[in-house]
């Protein structure tokens, strides 16, 4: 069976944990969309690696790591990952098999998100216009450095396409980087380039593999709050057009904050300004991994969740940070919206009718108790068992795995 970890909120729900924790499990650890926008850390003993190109399950020897053709790629960023892994693990890394049909973020990508990216408040790494320029047909790919002949002019080409930036760029000097980066990349002993796809045709029969998911459901370019979104697809239809992996046998399991978090602009009804969003903030460390900016923070939604359910046919849940949430009176959940003074069922995609929605709240009691050591769902306090099964009941969706803090032991599997 194979098993993909999709974010179900607007990200940072800990994905990384639960990959990092099922990686032991599966032989291939694939990513299928986004760039260096993610970020993740992967902890090895009492060694912190934060990465932001680099597959979680990299610091498995035995793996195989892939980045498929959905993916976008900074090389420069991806050598200094490679690099800064070297020197701490040496060669005890899992194979990585780039497709060479990856999209690669070039210099003026960078260039058009700052001046463009501020009103969706990207993370300024040149995601969505190098997504534009591969749906416009004049992106380079990294398999473009090595099978084409005429790089040098694509390049100068793409630059045409960018007058007002012409001045910045020199397509001479763009290639001799990209040329030099990218060959630094290929010659080291793990890494090659290989089409994902048919690498995964080959072996699912008898192998597993492991989706790792970016990013989140509502930041899905025509899933979520558009057009406060990045630019790819993290729900279960990425993994297809970001792998060329067939629909058979994946089982989703949809990473949920016990709380909802949102970087960036954009609506977020359950958001609070108040000692209870501070609390989650401080306690939850609510930062970016990529741009250290502070996240906003609310009240856990389950109308997102069960739309992510829908989007990505979740057939169960992994909670992560419910140990965030103790020392908080009265919790809130939100059920449900009220629009114009009905109520409705579904999630309002658009952000003119998420703006103006209230959130339904069920309360119920919080707990004191230090979860952070507990290890079986039948020691938590009453409190924490039933926010947990009001979760199950909500959604129908079963609760696999409970975060209750931020080590690899930290999980309670049922
Ligand atoms: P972009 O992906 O840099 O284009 O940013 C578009 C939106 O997605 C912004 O609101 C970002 O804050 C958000 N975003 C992108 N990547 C992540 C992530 O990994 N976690 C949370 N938010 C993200």
């Amino acid at each position: 069976m194979n098993f993909a970890i999709i974010g179900t909120q607007w990200g940072d729900e800990g994905k990384g944990k639960i990959v990092d924790y099922l990686s032991e499990k599966f032989d291939y650890i694939v990513r299928y969309q986004g760039g260096n926008n993610a970020g993740h850390t992967v902890v090895l003993g009492d060694q912190k690696f934060p990465l932001h190109h680099i597959p979680t399950g990299i610091l498995h020897k035995n793996k195989i790591c892939c980045i498929g053709c959905g993916v976008i790629l900074n090389p420069k960023v991806f050598l200094e990952e490679l690099q800064s892994l070297d020197k701490r693990v040496g060669n005890n890394t899992a194979r990585l098999i780039i497709d060479p049909k990856a999209h690669l973020i070039m210099p003026w990508h960078i260039l058009r998100d700052s001046l463009t990216g501020g009103k969706i408040g990207t993370t300024g790494r040149g995601i969505g216009p190098c997504y534009e320029d591969a749906i416009g047909r004049r992106g380079i790919r990294i398999g473009d450095f090595v099978y084409n002949r005429n790089i040098k002019k694509q390049i100068q080409s793409t630059i045409g396409y960018y007058a007002d930036l012409a001045k910045k760029l020199n397509a001479q000097t763009i290639y001799k980087d990209y040329s030099t980066t990218i060959k630094a990349i290929l010659k080291r002993p793990r890494v090659s380039l290989g089409d994902v796809g048919v690498l995964l045709d080959e072996k699912q029969k008898n192998r597993n593999i492991l989706f790792e998911g970016a990013q989140a459901t509502l930041l899905d370019i025509y899933f979520g709050t558009y057009p406060f979104v990045t630019s790819s697809h993290p729900t279960l239809g990425g993994i297809y057009i970001g792998t060329g992996f067939a629909p058979q046998n994946i089982k989703t399991v949809g990473v949920v904050k016990a709380y909802t978090t949102r970087v960036g602009e954009g609506p977020f009804p359950t958001e609070l300004h108040d000692k209870v969003g501070k609390h989650l903030a401080e306690k939850g460390h609510e930062f970016g991994t990529t741009t250290g900016r502070p996240r906003r923070c609310g009240w856990l939604d389950l109308t997102i969740i069960r739309y992510a359910k829908r989007i990505s046919g979740l057939s169960g849940i992994a909670l992560t940070k419910l140990d965030i949430l103790t020392g908080l009176t009265t919790l809130k959940v939100a059920v449900g919206y009220k629009l114009k003074g009905k109520v409705i069922k579904d999630f309002p995609v658009f952000v003119y009718d998420l703006e103006r929605v209230q959130s339904i709240y069920h309360e119920m009691e919080g707990w004191n108790d230090d979860i952070t050591g507990i290890k079986s769902f039948n020691n938590l306090p009453k409190q924490a068992k039933n926010y947990v099964k009001f979760i199950e009941k909500e959604t129908g969706l079963p609760v696999k795995y409970i975060g209750v803090g931020p080590e690899r032991s930290q999980l309670i599997i049922r």
